[in-house]
């Protein structure tokens, strides 16, 4: 249970708070005075202190400058008064946030869970606003890569963006083409693996009808339908030699035929590539043409792996918290701090998808609200050892086995399975919906109940 400290001269204010917010299940204390707000932090820090400014016995503000960091909880500031300058003193101060006096109450339960999550830790706010805020991330090597993406975005150049499964590839070839000045026009996506040879050709520049058994009509490729805008071509180390000297064509001469075709077409697309193989060795394998890899790697970009960049973790886990209970519908009031040590120590072979995962996952266990260790054990067991095979009766005692009957014993199995099938789509509800023949209600309402 979270304890939170209210420090206010009004005894009123003192009872309404404590009663608000015991009854959201968290302890509080009051104190009517600093000095009594002192000797209760000097006997144990709170998850949380809500502070008033103006108090008898001295200045709120100058209180929380005289607290010692290490031990200082998340403070609101809550003020009578409104001055600007005590909001901007507060936040320099490093407070979590200010209220003004009256709080309308979803307002003051809001920021306090808010806080309650951050506990004595905030995720690292940029100072600068960040136009790249889709792709999150703080840590040196992140930032790197947005100046260059902002760079690079602007520019009309062909991209190739490497990196492993999972680091955020696709998602930086949309934020290339929000912030290009193609925005305007087509994003259209192609997976060179996923399409197998003898039908790529077609995809990418269509076909009149005739062209071979079975073209019963024309079709437009995705060349075309990329005009004016961005064709992303995932994968490409995938795309077959004989592919590639076509595409090298389209990119230099910007006009192309559908197969089967004799009409030249125009067209004005700007290709973005990406990779998570080693460009550079199939070009020495003779996989891959040296001059569509010189065309692509005008501008590289590498997303490093997640284990790389361990301090975008916690901020990245927000993130997808937040992202899980609006999708979910279920709120998470409280998280242990101890769980960044266990995700910072695991090596994200799949990377921020992987975390993504987890973090959906914690959300979906949770219990009460809260987000610790002893869950991530349940449900995240990979975060600590070898994955185990799902979903097996073993690995249990017998008494445990005999001891569960056929309701919860389908309970388990079935939670194993929306789970396991949640992974396989990516965390999408209605994907895994659809695959589970239910509705999407259902498995929202399903997921709430989960345990
Ligand atoms: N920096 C990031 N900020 C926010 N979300 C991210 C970030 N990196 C990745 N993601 C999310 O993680 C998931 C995986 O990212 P994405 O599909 O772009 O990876 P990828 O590199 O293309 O993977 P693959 O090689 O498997 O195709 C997506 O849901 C994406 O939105
Ligand atoms: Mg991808």
């Amino acid at each position: 249970m979270a304890r939170v400290f209210v420090v206010d001269d009004e005894e009123g204010i003192c009872q309404i708070l404590k009663t608000i917010l015991e009854d959201e299940g968290y302890s509080v204390q009051t104190a009517d005075r600093l000095y009594k707000a002192r000797s209760l932090l000097d006997e144990e820090t709170p998850d949380l202190l809500l502070l008033d400014i103006k108090m008898p016995d001295g200045d709120g503000l100058d209180f929380l400058e005289s607290l010692k960091d290490g031990l200082r909880p998340p403070v609101i500031v809550i003020s009578g008064h409104g001055q600007i300058e005590d909001a901007v003193r507060a936040i320099k101060l490093g407070a979590y946030d200010f209220l003004e006096k009256p709080v309308a109450l979803e307002k003051l339960l809001g920021t306090v869970k808010k806080a309650l999550r951050v506990r004595s830790r905030q995720p690292l706010k940029s100072e600068v606003p960040d136009i790249l805020e889709g792709f999150v991330g703080e840590t040196e090597a992140v930032k790197n890569l947005k100046s260059k993406v902002l760079l690079v975005a602007k520019a009309d150049v062909t991209v190739l963006i490497c990196g492993e499964s999972g680091t955020g590839k696709g998602l930086l070839a949309k934020e290339i083409h929000r912030l290009s000045d193609r925005v305007e026009g087509p994003f259209v996506e192609l997976n060179c693996a996923a399409i197998p040879d003898e039908l790529l050709e077609a995809e990418l520049f269509g076909y009149e009808r005739g062209a071979f058994s079975g073209a019963y009509q024309q079709k437009r490729g995705k060349f075309e339908m990329a005009h004016d805008g961005i064709l992303f071509l995932d994968e490409v180390a995938d795309l077959s030699l004989a592919a590639q000297a076509k595409v090298l064509k389209v990119i230099e001469e910007k006009t192309l035929s559908r197969l089967g075709g004799n009409d030249l077409l125009t067209v004005d697309v700007r290709v973005v590539t990406a990779t998570n193989r080693e460009l550079g060795g199939q070009v020495d394998r003779g996989k891959f043409r040296e001059d569509l890899y010189f065309r692509l790697n005008v501008v590289p970009l590498w997303i490093p792996p997640l284990r790389e960049r361990k301090g975008d973790i916690e901020i990245l886990f927000w993130y997808f918290l937040e992202m899980a209970e609006r999708e979910v519908g279920k709120p998470v009031r409280q998280v242990d701090p101890d769980i960044f040590a266990v995700l910072r120590e695991y090596s994200w072979p799949g990377n921020v998808r992987e975390l993504k995962n987890v973090t959906k996952r914690l959300l979906i266990f949770s219990q009460d609200g809260r987000i610790g260790t002893e869950l991530m054990r349940q449900v995240c067991l990979d975060l600590f050892e070898r994955p185990k095979p799902l979903p097996s009766p073993g690995g249990r005692s017998d008494e445990e086995r005999i001891a569960e009957n056929l309701e919860q014993a389908r309970k388990r199995f079935e939670s194993r399975l929306i789970l396991d099938r949640l992974e396989l789509f990516d965390g999408n509800i209605t994907k895994t919906a659809r695959s589970l023949g239910i509705s999407r209600e259902y498995l929202s309402r399903r997921l709430k109940t989960l345990a």
